[in-house]
């Protein structure tokens, strides 16, 4: 069966070894496309997203491996600008090989992206921007047309932050002719990465981590060999785990200087919390009450990738709360499924009310997309008695193995 079964009610104690990021990992894999040769990139997860990137590059004639940890992309011989409908329909970071394969093919066509079902997630931003660019783009239903005679660089005054339209920019500029301003950019770790990447390649960026990044296109790009960092949406998963069921964890590799909002919010919930050099020591469980709320935004901000994971220890704190969703509009797909569990939730907008001292109870509940599955897999730990969470294929979108993981943490669970 395609679900997961948790035994509730244990306190965590154990340590784990945190994956590499899925964030990182994508568009890295697309910007191999703009090199000459073989790259190697290590720490790339294992896991569906990754395996249909592979999938996509293969079918754009891309030779492509992975060996002990480590992904060889070797692009001399790309062929093809269609994708696999599938592939992109499942995926919404196959957005990502747009930039990437206009500079280097100069065309591409595509059926528009999917991905998790979160909110609208348009990709008009994505195309405005790269018709600025010297794209000309030609839509119909089902998806598009996009070609170039050569991208040129462009001021880009975006009209609010985004973190694939930033990358996607950055793909298309680093080997467009002249100077692309990216204003205001995403600072996400995961595009401090894929600029980290493009400069060992040959690129030429500034202000990496900051909102104002200047690209000098360049002639070309070598091959690099590259680690991608740990995951801090995956260590922020775990790290709910135990605020919901209390314990004492080790997560070995969680990339602490990324997680500074997540951690403070840890500790406010009141959980101890130690950043070590290897890794974040979390001890404790969350019973205090968090008079500010908690709200969602870009990145230093609280991540909404983890905002269904925080409703959850939340509701487990025995404290009322509220959560405030500011950049996905339809992330609380979760809500209906908590309240069978015993929670009592009430939205209201962009608003979640969630009132403590409603233990939970497990029961058979679905994942519906993937950071709102895992949560469901958290809040089974923290309650009582037998829970199933059906549709495990969601969690394994972004999750190498989440029960082995919750095992390795003391927790009861196995795959059912
Ligand atoms: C990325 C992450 C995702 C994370 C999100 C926000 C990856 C693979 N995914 O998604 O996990 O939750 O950042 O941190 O890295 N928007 C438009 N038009 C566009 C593009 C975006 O209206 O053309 C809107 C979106 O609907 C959303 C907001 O902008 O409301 C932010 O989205 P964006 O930052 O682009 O998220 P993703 O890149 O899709």
């Amino acid at each position: 069966m395609d679900a997961v079964r948790i035994y509730g009610g244990k306190s965590l104690f154990g340590q784990t070894r945190i994956q590499g990021s899925k964030n990182a990992s994508l568009p890295i894999l697309a910007a191999t496309l703009l090199t000459d040769g073989i790259c190697e990139i290590e720490n790339c997860p294992d896991i569906a997203d990754v395996y249909h990137m592979l999938r996509l590059l293969r079918s754009l004639g891309c030779q492509v491996n992975r060996e002990e940890g480590v992904i060889r992309v070797d692009t001399t011989r790309l062929s093809e600008c269609d994708m696999p409908a599938d592939s992109v329909g499942v995926m919404r970071s196959s957005i990502m090989l747009l930039g990437a394969l206009l500079a280097r093919t100069g065309e591409v066509s595509m059926e528009y992206p999917g991905g998790c079902v979160i909110g609208k997630r348009p990709i008009d931003l994505h195309l405005y921007a790269l018709r600025r660019m010297g794209v000309v783009i030609e839509e119909d239903e089902a998806g598009f047309c996009a070609a170039t005679a050569g991208l040129t660089g462009a001021v880009q005054e975006l009209p609010f932050v985004s973190v694939g339209v930033t990358e996607n920019l950055i793909l298309a500029a680093v080997l467009a002719k002249g100077k692309t301003v990216i204003h205001p950019a995403a600072r996400e770790p995961e595009i401090q990465a894929l600029c980290e990447f493009l400069i060992c390649a040959g690129g030429k960026i500034e202000g990496v981590g900051t909102d104002r990044l200047v690209i000098e296109g360049v002639k070309r790009l070598h091959p690099v060999r590259f680690r991608v960092p740990a995951d801090r949406i995956v260590a922020g998963t775990y790290l709910a785990a135990c605020l919901c069921a209390g314990g004492r964890i080790f997560l070995r590799d969680a990339p602490c200087a990324h997680m500074e909002s997540v951690i403070a919010c840890a500790e406010r919930f009141g959980v101890r919390t130690e950043r070590e050099t290897n890794g974040l020591l979390v001890e404790g469980r969350a019973d205090r009450k968090l008079p500010d709320g908690l709200v969602t935004a870009v990145y230093p901000g609280f991540p909404t990738d983890l905002q269904s994971l925080f409703m959850v220890v939340m509701a487990c704190s025995g404290q009322d709360g509220w959560i405030e969703e500011k950049v996905f509009e339809n992330r609380f797909r979760i809500v209906p499924e908590l309240i069978k569990m015993g929670a009592c939730i009430q939205v209201a907008g962009t608003r979640a009310y969630i009132h403590g001292g409603n233990p939970l109870h497990n029961t058979i509940v679905e994942a519906q997309e993937l950071r709102g599955g895992a949560a469901l897999v958290v809040a089974a730990l923290a309650a009582e008695g037998t829970g199933i969470v059906t549709n495990r294929h969601y969690i394994d979108r972004g999750y190498e193995d989440i029960t082995l993981s919750l095992r390795e943490l003391g927790a009861a669970i196995e795959l059912a």
